[in-house]
């Protein structure tokens, strides 16, 4: 394997977490996977390679819930974070809500095995009090029970499969496909969920979906009962659906 020269995140990131040696033959293999740490919201995230390394963008995803509750004064509710992977969206809002003492019930639900194992591992090291927490293996919504969620977040598989050969070394060579590929034009999984979303959502409940930055709200078939807009992440791209239920 070619040596790559390390960025100063990078060799911050490493001395952090003890390997202060130079690594040999690391090629572009993510240094979050050589550490099995990654930052997010500010939280020490357990990571493998059998799910995804969270992004610094999808921070944005946690501030507009825990922004939306609290607008709505919303006393108790209910979250869910759909193919949770690490469990970072929802454990960063369980952290959050606990800080400020709203009591809160979310479910984290992922395909895959692996991710709900590490997810919970996250769980029980990263909050105080891991209650009301429910840990579920599921293709999107199906195995859940039937209630209603005031909050709704998902980052599902959204990169068009043509464009996966494209993707950095480090991206398509080491993180898992199932966490990247959505399929041709990178919009089944998600059009998928959105046809299961109207028997979930509360009256006054939200959704927040990351996306592409080459989707837009054509690239969707949102069922009637819904509304939906785009906004943009902190590089000021097109980057989550925002969605709720008709007036
Ligand atoms: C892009 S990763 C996001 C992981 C994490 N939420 C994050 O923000 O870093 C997508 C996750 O969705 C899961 N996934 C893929 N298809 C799914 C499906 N049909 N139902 C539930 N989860 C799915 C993958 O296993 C993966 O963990």
């Amino acid at each position: 394997m070619n040596q790559r020269t390390l960025t100063p995140y990078e060799i911050n990131h490493l001395q952090k977490h003890g390997f202060s040696k130079p690594l040999d033959s690391i090629g572009e293999q993510p240094v979050e996977y050589i550490t099995g740490h990654a930052e997010f919201c500010g939280l020490d995230f357990l990571v493998n390679p059998s799910v995804l390394i969270p992004r610094l963008e999808s921070e944005k995803i946690v501030h507009f819930a825990v922004d939306y509750i609290n607008r709505q004064n919303l006393a108790h509710p209910a979250v869910a974070d759909i193919g949770t992977g690490s469990g970072c969206l929802g454990l960063s809002v369980a952290a959050y809500l606990i800080k400020q003492n709203t009591p809160y019930t979310i479910y984290l639900s992922d395909i895959s095995a692996l991710a709900i194992k590490l997810a919970k591992e996250n769980a029980g090291r990263i909050l105080r009090s891991p209650e009301n927490l429910f840990f579920q293996e599921s293709n999107l919504l199906e195995n859940y029970p039937h209630i209603k969620f005031d909050i709704i977040l998902a980052n599902l598989p959204y990169i068009p499969s043509n464009n996966i050969a494209t993707l950095p070394e480090s991206v398509k060579d080491f993180e898992p496909v199932s966490a990247l590929d959505g399929g041709p034009g990178g919009t089944q999984t998600i059009n998928r969920l959105l046809t299961q979303i109207p028997q979930y959502l509360s009256d006054r409940g939200i959704v927040i979906i990351e996306i592409d930055d080459t989707h837009d709200l054509n690239s969707f078939s949102f069922p009637q009962k819904l509304q939906a807009s785009i906004e943009r992440d902190l590089f000021d791209v097109p980057r989550f659906l925002i969605i709720n239920q008709k007036e």
